[in-house]
């Protein structure tokens, strides 16, 4: 047989072959056979070197194209398995439309925005609005104005963090409690005052129950002939409500603030026994907030007279209080920003937007 006689008979039988292979492993097992390392043209290109110089130019070309030509019929085969195959798939995994659809996953609540938005709602049923500051605040508004003056001891209470001094001495600090924003409101606009101020504090301190930022929420209220009772009605009224407990027990415990007198800090009843924790009637009692009668010097510094005027103000922690009612064991896990813990304590995003909603950014 002579050279063309072989490249014709080798072409049509791989080509046939090639045309009639159903299954890619088929293909595979040609192209091993064409054209791999112990393959019929392997073999012929070797008969190359025996030849005479012109035999070898005319079978050189001609083996060439024979191993071009498989190779090419090769992967037009494998193009029109691979269409079939994936035209089979699409017709036997038909999609149904009418499954439902895979849920998305979604955000949740972050438990201290959940509660801010408990304690506002609870305070806006009250008549109570809401107002805001700025974290970074004066010296003044933070602790003079509240009757905090330079030297007194109770700036050694707060670990305030300070931001570098000015050209004039004073120093801008972050604000270490709501309470400035008392000073802010009073002096913005005349009395009558009914506020609540939720917002971020900062203090230098860090353990299981301090973390640098925490959260606060303060109340005002300033009018003609505000009384102690006005304040304790409506602290009582707001703990029932959040800690959902009709008959919780609250006790008022004689305190000291420098912006407030008299001054209390309020108790709720709990039991604490046995590595438990119930809120509600037991033997135990927890603090959850610190209140009082607006100083008369607090309410000077501002312009007010006390003869005319008089109000109660309270702050609370708002994370502390969360800890509380959700029995979260460690502060500094509200601001890890660990997902597992976040889902674990998130809550399910509200359906309705709320006045604590459009608050809590
Ligand atoms: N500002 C106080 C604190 O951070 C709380 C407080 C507010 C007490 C208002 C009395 C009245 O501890």
């Amino acid at each position: 047989m002579d050279t063309d006689e072989i490249t014709a008979e080798i072409r049509t039988e791989f080509l046939d072959a090639i045309a009639g292979a159903e299954a890619s492993d088929d293909l595979e097992r040609l192209r091993v056979a064409a054209l791999g390392k112990k393959g019929r043209i392997s073999q012929l290109m070797r008969g190359l070197g025996a030849m005479s110089e012109l035999e070898r130019k005319r079978a050189g070309p001609a083996y060439n194209r024979l191993k071009t030509d498989i190779a090419d019929a090769i992967e037009a085969r494998r193009r029109v398995l691979d269409a079939t195959a994936l035209a089979r798939r699409l017709a036997e995994q038909g999609i149904d439309v009418t499954l439902p659809a895979r849920p998305e996953p979604t955000g949740s609540l972050h438990p201290v925005s959940q509660v801010l938005d408990e304690i506002t709602e609870i305070f806006a049923d009250m008549g109570f609005a809401i107002a805001e500051g700025p974290d970074i605040e004066t010296d003044f508004n933070n602790f003079t104005a509240l009757n905090i003056p330079p030297e007194h001891p109770a700036r050694q209470m707060h670990d305030t963090f300070y931001l570098p001094e000015k050209d004039d001495g004073s120093r801008l600090l972050l604000r270490t409690h709501t309470s400035p924003v008392q000073i802010r409101t009073m002096m913005a606009s005349p009395p009558p005052h009914r506020i609540v101020i939720p917002g971020r504090t900062y203090r230098c301190d860090y353990d299981m129950t301090h973390t640098p930022m925490f959260h606060q929420i303060e109340g005002l209220v300033v009018d003609r002939e505000t009384h102690m009772g006005h304040l304790k009605g409506c602290l009582i009224d707001f703990a029932r409500a959040f800690f959902e407990v009709a008959d919780l027990p609250l006790r008022f415990r004689p305190s000291y603030f420098p912006f407030t007198e008299p001054s209390a800090e309020v108790d709720i009843g709990c039991s604490a026994r046995d590595g438990g924790f119930r809120i509600g009637k037991g033997e135990d009692w927890m603090e959850i907030l610190g209140c009082g009668m607006v100083h008369d010097r607090v309410l000077e510094n501002c312009g007010l007279d006390p003869a005319e005027y008089q109000g109660f103000a309270f702050g609370m922690g708002i994370d502390r209080i969360a800890m509380l009612k959700y029995g979260i064991r460690d502060l500094r896990s509200f601001f890890d920003s660990d997902l597992r813990w976040l889902r674990h304590y998130g809550f399910a995003a509200l359906d309705v937007p709320t006045l604590g909603q459009g608050l809590s950014r």
